[in-house]
């Protein structure tokens, strides 16, 4: 099927995802394929984001979420390190405009004090730059885990019962969601992962309590508006009970 058809398919069935997540991976074997270094496999994903992003705006869904970079990834040898934070300094830079055009409100989500100082002040500019608009929200995981971010968020709340404002009985969901990088953003709908792994990898595990897994045996540099379409048609089918009976 062509794009044009998925997406009149997907209209027509008419569940659309809120909130799509995915865990771009299979940059290097990509590169490895081809002979190529590693970082080239990173520097061809590019074209594959601005796919998703076309698609996903497309599709009418709200929320973006795209881990680029976890905690675990700064055990990757130095110079591909580099290579990532120059690929993220240089992906703002050329798509600053057009995502700025498009209405994209970006993210840029994670610990972000371990960035190189250009990389996060690239990214600081890009969350301000686009903070107005409302036609897609993208979120950036780079140098993201999401157990520290449990963390985080479990020390905040301590600190809250330290100080008095909050009595340990009142935590709940609601208060542990609200001090997550996602907080104010529904949960993912549907977490795709590409290349054809089938884990996690620590991200968002709060989060995707009841998303739909989708995993993809294409590698992310070869992903395309197609991928993420038949990710959503799939997603279409899905029957989601939430632990209840179907009526
Ligand atoms: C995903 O591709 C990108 C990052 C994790 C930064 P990989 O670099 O993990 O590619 P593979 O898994 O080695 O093929
Ligand atoms: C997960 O991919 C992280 C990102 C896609 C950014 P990895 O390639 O780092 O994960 P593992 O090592 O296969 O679990
Ligand atoms: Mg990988």
């Amino acid at each position: 099927m062509k794009a044009p058809e998925m997406l009149a398919r997907i209209r027509e069935n008419g569940a659309i995802p809120r909130h799509v997540a995915i865990i771009m991976d299979g940059n290097g074997r990509w590169a490895r394929e081809r002979n190529l270094p590693r970082p080239l496999g990173h520097r061809s994903g590019m074209k594959s984001v601005r796919e998703v992003v076309e698609g996903a705006i497309e599709v009418g869904i709200e929320v973006l979420s795209l881990f680029a970079f976890s905690q675990e990834n700064w055990q990757r040898p130095v110079t591909e390190i580099q290579a990532l934070m120059s690929l993220l300094e240089e992906y703002i830079a050329r798509e600053a405009d057009e995502l700025a055009a498009q209405g994209v409100r970006v993210r840029v989500l994670g610990d972000l004090a371990r960035l190189t100082p250009p990389a996060a002040a690239a990214a600081a500019q890009l969350m301000e730059r686009t903070a107005h608009n409302d036609r897609l929200v993208l979120n950036l995981f780079i140098s993201y885990g999401s157990r520290a971010e449990i963390v985080r968020a479990a020390q905040q709340l301590a600190e809250e019962v330290r100080a008095g404002r909050m009595a340990a009985s009142d935590i709940d969901e609601d208060a542990i969601a609200e001090r997550l990088f996602t907080a104010g953003v529904p949960d993912p709908d549907l977490l795709i992962r590409t290349s054809g792994e089938q884990r996690i990898s620590n991200f968002m595990l709060w989060q995707v309590a009841y998303a739909e897994l989708y995993m993809s045996p294409v590698l992310w540099p070869n992903f395309r508006r197609q991928e993420l379409y038949a990710a959503i048609l799939d997603f279409q089918n899905r029957d989601r009970r939430f632990g209840r009976v179907t009526a």
